[in-house]
Protein backbone atom coordinates (compact mmCIF):
# COMPACT_ATOMS: atom_id res chain seq x y z
CA UNK A 1 0.00 0.00 0.00
CA UNK A 2 1.01 3.19 -1.09
CA UNK A 3 1.48 5.79 1.18
CA UNK A 4 3.69 8.49 -0.88
CA UNK A 5 5.06 9.29 -4.06
CA UNK A 6 7.92 11.35 -3.95
CA UNK A 7 8.87 12.66 -7.34
CA UNK A 8 12.66 14.19 -8.64
CA UNK A 9 12.48 17.50 -10.51
CA UNK A 10 14.29 17.82 -13.61
CA UNK A 11 13.65 15.34 -16.10
CA UNK A 12 10.67 13.46 -14.27
CA UNK A 13 8.40 17.13 -13.98
CA UNK A 14 9.96 18.67 -16.53
CA UNK A 15 12.60 18.64 -18.98
CA UNK A 16 14.89 21.09 -17.22
CA UNK A 17 17.76 17.72 -17.82
CA UNK A 18 18.29 18.96 -21.46
CA UNK A 19 19.00 22.79 -20.02
CA UNK A 20 21.61 21.30 -16.98
CA UNK A 21 22.99 19.40 -20.27
CA UNK A 22 23.18 22.30 -22.50
CA UNK A 23 24.61 24.44 -19.52
CA UNK A 24 27.26 21.87 -18.71
CA UNK A 25 28.06 20.90 -22.24
CA UNK A 26 28.67 24.65 -23.16
CA UNK A 27 30.95 24.52 -20.13
CA UNK A 28 32.85 21.44 -21.57
CA UNK A 29 33.25 22.94 -24.97
CA UNK A 30 34.88 26.42 -23.11
CA UNK A 31 37.20 24.17 -21.25
CA UNK A 32 37.93 21.85 -24.22
CA UNK A 33 36.69 18.68 -22.59
CA UNK A 34 34.87 16.13 -24.89
CA UNK A 35 31.20 15.80 -23.81
CA UNK A 36 28.12 13.64 -24.87
CA UNK A 37 25.19 12.38 -23.55
CA UNK A 38 26.08 8.78 -22.64
CA UNK A 39 28.68 10.83 -20.08
CA UNK A 40 26.01 13.08 -19.20
CA UNK A 41 24.12 9.98 -17.71
CA UNK A 42 26.78 10.16 -14.38
CA UNK A 43 25.78 13.87 -14.07
CA UNK A 44 21.89 13.62 -13.54
CA UNK A 45 20.57 14.21 -10.41
CA UNK A 46 24.00 15.34 -9.02
CA UNK A 47 24.85 18.71 -7.46
CA UNK A 48 26.45 21.25 -9.39
CA UNK A 49 30.00 21.37 -7.74
CA UNK A 50 30.35 17.21 -7.93
CA UNK A 51 29.20 17.54 -11.68
CA UNK A 52 31.75 20.07 -12.41
CA UNK A 53 34.17 18.04 -10.51
CA UNK A 54 33.06 14.85 -12.56
CA UNK A 55 32.95 16.79 -15.76
CA UNK A 56 37.04 17.69 -14.85
CA UNK A 57 38.00 14.60 -14.32
CA UNK A 58 36.66 12.67 -17.24
CA UNK A 59 38.89 16.04 -18.96
CA UNK A 60 42.06 15.28 -16.71
CA UNK A 61 41.44 18.85 -16.27
CA UNK A 62 42.27 20.48 -12.69
CA UNK A 63 41.36 23.86 -11.55
CA UNK A 64 42.14 25.87 -8.37
CA UNK A 65 39.24 26.54 -6.27
CA UNK A 66 38.57 29.91 -7.21
CA UNK A 67 38.42 28.84 -10.70
CA UNK A 68 35.77 26.20 -10.24
CA UNK A 69 33.76 28.51 -8.02
CA UNK A 70 33.75 30.70 -11.49
CA UNK A 71 32.53 27.71 -14.28
CA UNK A 72 30.07 27.09 -11.52
CA UNK A 73 28.98 30.12 -11.20
CA UNK A 74 29.04 30.62 -15.17
CA UNK A 75 27.54 27.31 -15.79
CA UNK A 76 24.58 28.47 -13.30
CA UNK A 77 23.63 31.92 -15.46
CA UNK A 78 23.65 29.89 -18.52
CA UNK A 79 20.94 27.53 -16.84
CA UNK A 80 18.77 30.20 -15.33
CA UNK A 81 18.84 31.78 -19.21
CA UNK A 82 16.80 28.77 -19.88
CA UNK A 83 14.62 28.36 -16.63
CA UNK A 84 13.50 31.67 -16.92
CA UNK A 85 10.68 31.03 -19.26
CA UNK A 86 8.83 28.11 -18.02
CA UNK A 87 5.52 27.89 -18.23
CA UNK A 88 2.88 25.12 -17.51
CA UNK A 89 2.91 24.48 -21.02
CA UNK A 90 6.71 23.00 -20.17
CA UNK A 91 5.19 20.50 -17.77
CA UNK A 92 6.39 16.60 -18.97
CA UNK A 93 2.84 15.01 -21.33
CA UNK A 94 1.26 13.17 -18.49
CA UNK A 95 2.87 13.73 -15.42
CA UNK A 96 0.32 16.38 -14.14
CA UNK A 97 -2.24 13.63 -14.61
CA UNK A 98 -0.25 11.26 -12.74
CA UNK A 99 0.43 14.20 -9.91
CA UNK A 100 -3.51 14.34 -9.68
CA UNK A 101 -4.42 11.03 -9.81
CA UNK A 102 -1.90 10.51 -7.00
CA UNK A 103 -3.38 13.44 -4.83
CA UNK A 104 -7.13 11.82 -5.42
CA UNK A 105 -6.13 8.71 -4.10
CA UNK A 106 -5.18 9.93 -0.80
CA UNK A 107 -1.43 9.49 -1.03
CA UNK A 108 0.91 12.07 -0.43
CA UNK A 109 3.26 13.82 -2.80
CA UNK A 110 6.63 14.98 -2.32
CA UNK A 111 9.98 17.18 -4.73
CA UNK A 112 12.73 15.47 -3.81
CA UNK A 113 15.47 17.89 -6.12
CA UNK A 114 19.32 18.17 -5.93
CA UNK A 115 18.78 21.51 -7.57
CA UNK A 116 19.34 25.32 -6.06
CA UNK A 117 16.98 26.32 -8.99
CA UNK A 118 14.30 23.57 -7.80
CA UNK A 119 11.61 26.70 -5.86
CA UNK A 120 11.19 28.71 -9.28
CA UNK A 121 10.71 26.17 -11.53
CA UNK A 122 8.22 24.42 -9.81
CA UNK A 123 6.90 28.08 -9.16
CA UNK A 124 6.97 28.79 -12.56
CA UNK A 125 5.36 25.25 -13.68
CA UNK A 126 2.76 26.58 -10.71
CA UNK A 127 2.44 22.59 -9.45
CA UNK A 128 3.11 23.78 -6.32
CA UNK A 129 -0.34 22.86 -5.22
CA UNK A 130 -0.07 19.16 -6.18
CA UNK A 131 3.18 18.94 -3.28
CA UNK A 132 2.40 18.28 -0.03
CA UNK A 133 6.29 18.69 0.90
CA UNK A 134 9.49 20.08 -1.32
CA UNK A 135 13.21 18.79 -0.16
CA UNK A 136 15.73 20.67 -2.73
CA UNK A 137 19.43 20.96 -2.19
CA UNK A 138 19.33 23.32 0.55
CA UNK A 139 17.93 21.30 3.19
CA UNK A 140 20.28 18.09 2.65
CA UNK A 141 24.23 17.54 3.60
CA UNK A 142 24.63 14.25 1.11
CA UNK A 143 23.52 14.52 -2.29
CA UNK A 144 22.13 11.44 -4.84
CA UNK A 145 23.21 8.36 -4.84
CA UNK A 146 22.85 9.22 -0.86
CA UNK A 147 19.26 8.41 -0.16
CA UNK A 148 19.54 10.99 2.31
CA UNK A 149 17.00 13.64 0.27
CA UNK A 150 14.12 11.23 -0.31
CA UNK A 151 14.20 9.86 3.46
CA UNK A 152 14.06 13.22 4.55
CA UNK A 153 10.97 13.57 1.73
CA UNK A 154 9.42 10.76 4.09
CA UNK A 155 10.33 12.01 7.21
CA UNK A 156 8.57 15.43 6.51
CA UNK A 157 5.52 13.45 5.34
CA UNK A 158 5.86 10.94 8.42
CA UNK A 159 5.56 7.87 5.90
CA UNK A 160 7.88 5.30 6.52
CA UNK A 161 10.25 4.91 3.46
CA UNK A 162 9.00 1.45 3.52
CA UNK A 163 5.67 2.72 1.62
CA UNK A 164 7.05 5.49 0.10
CA UNK A 165 7.56 5.24 -4.06
CA UNK A 166 10.32 7.06 -5.62
CA UNK A 167 10.21 8.65 -8.97
CA UNK A 168 13.83 9.60 -11.38
CA UNK A 169 15.31 10.10 -14.61
CA UNK A 170 18.88 9.47 -12.83
CA UNK A 171 20.94 6.75 -12.37
CA UNK A 172 22.36 8.31 -9.01
CA UNK A 173 18.87 9.01 -8.27
CA UNK A 174 17.86 5.49 -8.43
CA UNK A 175 20.32 4.24 -6.54
CA UNK A 176 19.52 6.92 -4.04
CA UNK A 177 15.59 5.48 -3.92
CA UNK A 178 16.87 2.31 -3.54
CA UNK A 179 19.13 3.02 -0.85
CA UNK A 180 16.58 4.53 0.77
CA UNK A 181 14.38 1.61 0.68
CA UNK A 182 11.82 2.72 -1.34
CA UNK A 183 10.27 1.05 -4.75
CA UNK A 184 12.17 3.27 -7.24
CA UNK A 185 10.25 4.21 -11.05
CA UNK A 186 12.79 5.30 -13.43
CA UNK A 187 11.83 7.26 -16.19
CA UNK A 188 13.83 7.05 -19.29
CA UNK A 189 16.48 4.53 -20.97
CA UNK A 190 16.14 0.69 -20.17
CA UNK A 191 19.66 0.06 -20.03
CA UNK A 192 21.13 3.60 -17.97
CA UNK A 193 18.28 2.72 -15.54
CA UNK A 194 18.41 -1.00 -14.58
CA UNK A 195 18.30 -0.64 -11.00
CA UNK A 196 14.81 0.60 -10.64
CA UNK A 197 12.10 -1.33 -10.40
CA UNK A 198 9.81 0.12 -13.09
CA UNK A 199 11.06 1.49 -15.66
CA UNK A 200 8.87 3.74 -18.34
CA UNK A 201 10.73 5.88 -21.06
CA UNK A 202 8.24 8.87 -20.43
CA UNK A 203 5.68 10.46 -17.76
CA UNK A 204 2.75 9.86 -20.07
CA UNK A 205 3.21 6.07 -19.03
CA UNK A 206 2.88 6.07 -15.54
CA UNK A 207 -0.26 5.05 -14.11
CA UNK A 208 -1.31 4.59 -10.53
CA UNK A 209 -3.18 1.46 -11.24
CA UNK A 210 0.02 -0.33 -13.12
CA UNK A 211 1.96 0.87 -9.79
CA UNK A 212 -0.11 -0.70 -7.80
CA UNK A 213 0.07 -3.71 -9.52
CA UNK A 214 3.57 -3.92 -9.68
CA UNK A 215 3.92 -3.32 -6.00
CA UNK A 216 1.27 -6.16 -5.20
CA UNK A 217 3.46 -8.57 -7.43
C1 LIG B 1 19.48 18.24 -10.30
C2 LIG B 1 19.86 17.98 -11.74
C3 LIG B 1 21.36 18.07 -11.92
C4 LIG B 1 21.89 19.36 -11.35
C5 LIG B 1 21.53 19.48 -9.87
C6 LIG B 1 21.98 20.80 -9.26
O1 LIG B 1 19.84 17.13 -9.54
O2 LIG B 1 19.41 16.71 -12.13
O3 LIG B 1 21.61 17.99 -13.31
O4 LIG B 1 23.30 19.43 -11.48
O5 LIG B 1 20.12 19.39 -9.75
O6 LIG B 1 21.24 21.84 -9.84
P1 LIG B 1 21.52 23.37 -9.62
O7 LIG B 1 20.31 24.03 -10.24
O8 LIG B 1 21.59 23.60 -8.14
O9 LIG B 1 22.79 23.70 -10.29
MG1 LIG C 1 16.42 14.35 -12.60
Amino acid sequence: QIQAVIFDLDGVITDTAEYHYLAWKQLADDLGIPMDRSFNEQLKGVGRKESLDKILEHGGKHLTEEEKEFYATKKNEHYKTFIQDITPDDLLPGILDFMKEIKEAGIQTALASASKNAKPVIKRLEVEQYLDTVVDAAQVTNGKPDPEIFIKGADQLSVDPAYCVGVEDAQAGVQAIKAAGMYAVGIGAEEALSQADWVVQQPSQLSLEELKRRLEM
